[in-house]
């Protein structure tokens, strides 16, 4: 089977045209695929309708798939590898959100995702759009005498700190998640496995402090960092349409969901996760 590839944006993304993801594909289609993932960072495939299992096939051709048990309430009944990625939860109409800060898929754990893949299956009349940044650029856009201050070094990773968490839950309840997710170190320049490729890999959403310093001295350079990360010509935003497929790269790549849109309308996706290398380790607490 052979496809097109179509450069979405300057900065990372490439459509790829003349592919049925439901088909079975072959061993040189999907060294294909996986070279365009590494040159583009995300991939779209427009005009796709995956059923659960088909989504979950197609996604094993990049790598062993999660099976989400830290997060058993978003899973899909009878498929573990989908996540549900809704603004409102089924059963009670509850407003849902996620991921509307800057992040990068799981940081927080010590096996963070290698990537992700959504595909969208009921979308608001407008908006509901997400925007990647690439983080290889990020970290190439630092003068080099930052480049080596932060080469080597850690930055703390909290799933408790991102805005949403803390204006929905109580400070009970933060103690909770915190004592189920504990905190980790992750390097704030990380090689990429496939690609040897250095990236940045600190997030608004996840990243409290970095090692060594007080949380107040590390705040206005995570600042700055993340601004550097996420500049307009670092951006790519993608529209959704119903039945796009878009697989990221967590490991060089950020995200953000947009609150764009009528929030009274349904936005549904469904998600599956790779896994990703072990990456971090555990900060002992005080
Ligand atoms: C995710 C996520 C973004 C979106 O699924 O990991 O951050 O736009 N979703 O739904
Ligand atoms: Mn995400």
């Amino acid at each position: 089977m052979s496809f097109k590839v179509r450069k979405l944006g300057s900065a990372l993304g490439a459509e790829v045209i003349g592919l049925d993801l439901t088909q079975t594909l072959d061993g040189d289609t999907i060294a294909a695929l996986l070279a365009a993932w590494s040159e583009h960072l995300i991939l779209l495939f427009r005009d796709q309708s995956l059923t659960p299992t088909q989504q979950i096939a197609f996604s094993r051709y990049f790598g062993e798939l999660d099976d989400h048990a830290a997060i058993p309430k978003f899973r899909h009944a009878e498929h573990p590898e989908i996540l549900m990625v809704n603004n409102r939860e089924a059963a009670t109409n509850k407003r849902l959100s996620v991921g509307r800060q800057w992040h990068s898929d799981l940081s927080t754990t010590l096996r963070p995702a290698k990537g992700s893949l959504l595909h969208a299956i009921q979308l608001p009349m407008v908006g509901g759009d997400t925007m990647f940044c690439n983080m290889y650029r990020a970290w190439d856009g630092l003068s080099p005498l930052l480049q080596e201050w932060l080469s080597g070094r850690d930055a703390i990773h909290d799933m408790t700190i991102a805005r949403e968490t803390q204006l929905q839950r109580t400070h009970a309840e933060l103690e909770e998640i915190r004592l189920r997710n504990p905190r980790v170190y992750q390097p704030i320049c990380r090689i990429h496995e496939a690609t040897g490729k250095k990236a940045l890999y600190v997030s608004e959403m996840t990243t409290s402090q970095i090692d060594g310093l007080t949380r107040e001295e590390s705040q206005p350079i995570l600042e700055y960092l993340y601004r550097q990360s996420t500049v307009h010509e670092n951006v790519y935003r993608h529209v959704w349409r119903k039945g796009d497929s878009v697989l990221w790269d967590n490991r060089c790549v950020m995200h953000i969901a947009l609150a764009d849109y009528d929030d009274s309308e349904r936005r549904t996706m469904h998600r599956t996760t790779l896994k990703g290398s072990p990456s971090g380790r555990l900060v002992q607490a005080a």
